[in-house]
């Protein structure tokens, strides 16, 4: 699938976001290696603490259908720049797409692509401690 048809997901899960604490907006859409997409927004909690971030999101409801290896991941964000994801959601993310392509759209459309291992090099692998 082309980036921008990924990144078109992601802006519509962005319009479900739930932020009212923050008011920032943020969308996501993973590319599963079957072709099948699926998309999160970041959901704020009163007990700060709590809330969620986009990309998690859209992972948990991969792996809840059974999907767990994905390709690629679009983000985009109520702001103007490029939304890199968080630390957490990047050591999230490596679980399950090592090799995987992050995929940002900046306010006018610009796109950028990093591998995740470049975003998040040494990623914590249990398997490598044994
Ligand atoms: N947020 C995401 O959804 N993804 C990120 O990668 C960075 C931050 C959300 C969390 C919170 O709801 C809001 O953005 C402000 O931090």
């Amino acid at each position: 699938m082309e980036n921008d048809v990924l990144i078109s997901y992601a802006k519509k899960a962005m319009g479900n976001a739930y932020a009212p604490y923050s008011g920032f907006c943020v969308g996501a859409a993973v590319l599963t290696d079957d072709g099948d997409v699926f998309t999160g927004c970041n959901v704020e909690n009163a007990s700060f603490g709590a809330s969620i971030c986009a990309e998690r999101c859209a992972v948990l409801k991969a792996i809840s259908e059974g999907c767990t290896s994905f390709t690629k991941i679009a983000i985009v964000s109520s702001g103007n720049d490029y939304t890199y994801p968080c630390g957490i959601c990047r050591q999230f993310l490596s679980e399950f797409m090592e090799d995987g392509m992050i995929v940002l759209s900046n306010e006018d459309g610009d796109v950028k692509e990093y591998r995740l291992n470049k975003l998040l090099p040494f990623a914590f692998n249990l398997e490598k401690m044994e």
